[in-house]
């Protein structure tokens, strides 16, 4: 029995391995998109020690790009270094080397090991992208995309390298956030899913796994709340045009609360840190709409993906929250 265990034992750490010796070790990595979640991934690649090519359409976007990332760096190494400025200044120094731009995607990525996309939430677009880079991209190369609403199978259909395609869901901002959802659709294989994994806790983050459903976790428990807050508050009042105001229909309003109660309601009585119509604006109203009109186009019959009238409103007006100056709440 003994023997038994000991040669299954010796079996199983073997294949254990043969499956890590497998698994691709990401060193050089291709973000596409430097806008606010491109420059947050391609700096904590950066600082973790890969070599890292970030990609955007010009160099001006890019330079902007590069000057956020040397901001948040200072930011952060205020804190990690509170007491050794030397190092702090060197752990930057090493973080930029590590780091060059570009404005030519297919020029880059004949020697990446891990392509991590981040534009702008277009299917289409998206699409286009990844199908012009399976072409240069070489065969072992992993392709993630950083998709909030979008289906990653949809994606990866788009290139002939399904195995070697996965979701890797960053939080925003970057820097702070430790979660990332890691997404194996029914065509990732299980060596580029660890290997997504090994990468995601290579930058310090901690990896959860989710299978390509819509929102993932975090996002598919949090955009139906929000929702949900904003037909609380919908329910009791109506948009006054000529004052420019949310009245209240009634005092006897079923349902009715004010944003603002209900934000200082889940602040102190749910302990989250943001009441729903302040996340709502920091996140971007027409980010909210628009994947809460995909989901609803996906699944029409759903409750909890219906759409808000009052949303559709203030997107309309280009409201979008705390990026355009006003959303639920004003911030001139
Ligand atoms: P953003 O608008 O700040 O940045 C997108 C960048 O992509 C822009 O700089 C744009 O110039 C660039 N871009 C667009 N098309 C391109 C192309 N074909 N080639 C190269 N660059 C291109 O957007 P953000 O917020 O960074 O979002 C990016 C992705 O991350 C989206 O898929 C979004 O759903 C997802 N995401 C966003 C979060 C957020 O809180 N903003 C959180 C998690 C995921």
């Amino acid at each position: 029995m003994a023997f038994a265990t000991r040669r299954f034992v010796r079996a199983a750490s073997s294949a254990a391995a043969t499956a890590a010796a497998k698994k691709l070790i990401v060193k050089h990595v291709t973000v596409i998109g430097g806008g606010l979640m491109g420059a947050g991934i391609a700096q904590v690649a950066a600082a973790s020690g890969h070599t890292v090519v970030l990609v955007d359409q010009s160099d001006e976007i890019l330079k902007k790009s590069t000057k956020g990332i040397e901001e948040s760096l200072k930011r952060v190494t205020k804190k990690k270094f509170a007491d050794k400025p030397e190092a702090g200044a060197e752990f930057i120094e090493k973080t930029l080397k590590n780091l060059t731009t570009s404005t030519d995607a297919v020029a880059v990525v004949h020697s990446t090991d891990l392509v991590i996309e981040a534009i702008v939430e277009n299917q289409e677009i998206k699409n286009e992208l990844f199908k012009r880079l399976d072409k240069f991209a070489p065969e072992h190369t992993i392709f993630a995309s950083n998709t909030s609403s979008l289906q990653i199978t949809q994606l990866a259909n788009s290139t002939t390298r399904q195995d070697r395609f996965g979701g890797l869901h960053f939080f925003n901002p970057v820097p702070m956030m430790k979660l990332v959802e890691v997404i194996k659709t029914p065509m990732t294989s299980q060596k580029t899913f660890e290997s997504l994994v090994d990468f995601s806790k290579a930058v310090g983050k901690s990896p959860v796994s989710c299978k390509d459903t819509p929102g993932f976790i975090v996002n598919r428990l949090l955009v139906p709340y929000m929702m949900e807050a904003v037909r609380l508050f919908e329910r009791g009042t109506c948009w006054d045009a000529e004052s420019s105001l949310f009245i209240k229909l009634s005092i006897f309003s079923l349902g009715d609360a004010s944003k603002e109660d209900i934000d200082v309601a889940m602040k102190l009585g749910a302990g989250y840190p943001m009441g729903p119509f302040e996340l709502l604006d920091y996140v971007g109203l027409d980010t909210s709409k628009y994947i809460i009109d995909g989901w609803h186009s996906l699944e029409p019959n759903n409750p909890l993906f219906a759409p808000s009238p009052l949303l559709n409103k203030l997107v309309e007006e280009k409201k979008l929250g705390k990026k355009t100056g006003e959303g639920f709440y004003k911030y001139k």
